[in-house]
């Protein structure tokens, strides 16, 4: 096997949603639908399935809730109904029969207790064993702006580099509360950067002082896009933060854990061309409804 072949992705969708309630007591965010670029109707999961199937990834493990595992073995593992599938228009039978090969590629992993994002990627510790892979959040949905998929580009920079590897994006100060900060040095101005630091939803005053990044406008910063390509030393350090029971707002966290993996092997940044939509916030969710189909 090439050594730095990537063919696996792993996608937590274990968490609870709490900022979807009162429709995440029903629906998992996950399975929530959008309608694709195909013009079908699915559900998140599916749509994130097919970026990483895209990008040449042959196998794909979900990370899900206990209780949670009948419905996404349903959707990915289990035909549909005889009587829905006559139903069917024949587009839709082939789709369901493609479908049916997709969950041939799908692991259903399990995370007994909601204890992070970080809890939830080390659950699929033994199942990645010792490759590197790509780690997809599970509710975020990407349009690249260029023929190669956003997971494909991923991907390619791995192939280049030989080092983890984090998507990144510009994003305005007034969002960094919403998702992980990288600063660095740029390799290649605005594409490639050599990350020197990872940091958790920083407060602006701590961004200015230490997340700045050269030749970028004050008020602007690099955020974590939501695909990452990880050597599987990332489970030392996860395994490491739950042994110690090390916390971080009450969960095991996975951005400190990539800020580790950084300084012990390096990492390389990349801005996506592309965009991504976020599905896990009701007016992001709406946007996405809105704009993802016209891309
Ligand atoms: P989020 O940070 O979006 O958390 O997780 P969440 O719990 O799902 O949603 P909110 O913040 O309460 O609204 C990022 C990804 O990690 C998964 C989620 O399903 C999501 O895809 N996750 C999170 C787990 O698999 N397990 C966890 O314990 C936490």
């Amino acid at each position: 096997m090439q050594k730095n072949k990537v063919r696996k992705a792993v996608i937590p969708v274990a968490g609870f949603g709490t900022r979807l309630f009162p429709a995440t007591k029903v629906v998992k965010k996950e399975l929530f639908p959008i309608i694709d670029r195909d013009g079908r109707a699915k559900p998140v999961i599916l749509a994130i399935i097919e970026e990483a199937i895209s990008a040449g990834i042959t196998e794909v493990a979900i990370v899900v809730q206990p209780d949670d595992q009948k419905v996404f073995e349903d959707l990915l593992k289990n035909p549909p109904k005889r009587e829905l599938l006559n139903k069917l228009s024949p587009q839709n039978q082939e789709y369901s029969r493609y479908l049916e090969d997709l969950g041939s590629k799908i692991t259903i992993l399990l995370q007994e207790e909601q204890l992070g994002y970080g809890h939830a990627v080390f659950c699929a510790k033994d199942w990645v064993q010792d490759e590197p892979f790509l780690l997809m959040l599970g509710d975020h949905i990407y349009a690249s702006d260029i023929e190669k998929s956003c997971a494909s580009q991923l991907l390619n920079v791995y192939e280049q580099v030989n080092q983890s590897v984090v998507s990144l994006t510009t994003t305005p100060a007034e969002n960094l509360h919403t998702s992980g900060c990288v600063t660095g040095v740029w390799q290649d101005l605005n594409s490639i950067l050599e990350v020197t630091q990872l940091y958790e939803k920083p407060a602006i005053d701590y961004a200015q002082q230490h997340l700045r990044v050269q030749g970028m406008a004050e008020n602007e910063f690099l955020c974590i896009f939501g695909l990452y390509l990880l050597t599987p030393k990332i489970f030392d350090f996860l395994a490491e933060h739950i042994n110690q029971n090390f916390r971080e707002r009450g969960e095991f966290q996975l951005t400190s854990c990539l800020d580790r993996l950084c300084q012990e092997e390096g990492m390389t940044g990349y801005v996506v061309k592309g965009q991504r939509f976020d599905t896990g916030l009701p007016d992001t969710y709406r946007q996405t409804m809105i704009d993802f189909k016209k891309l």
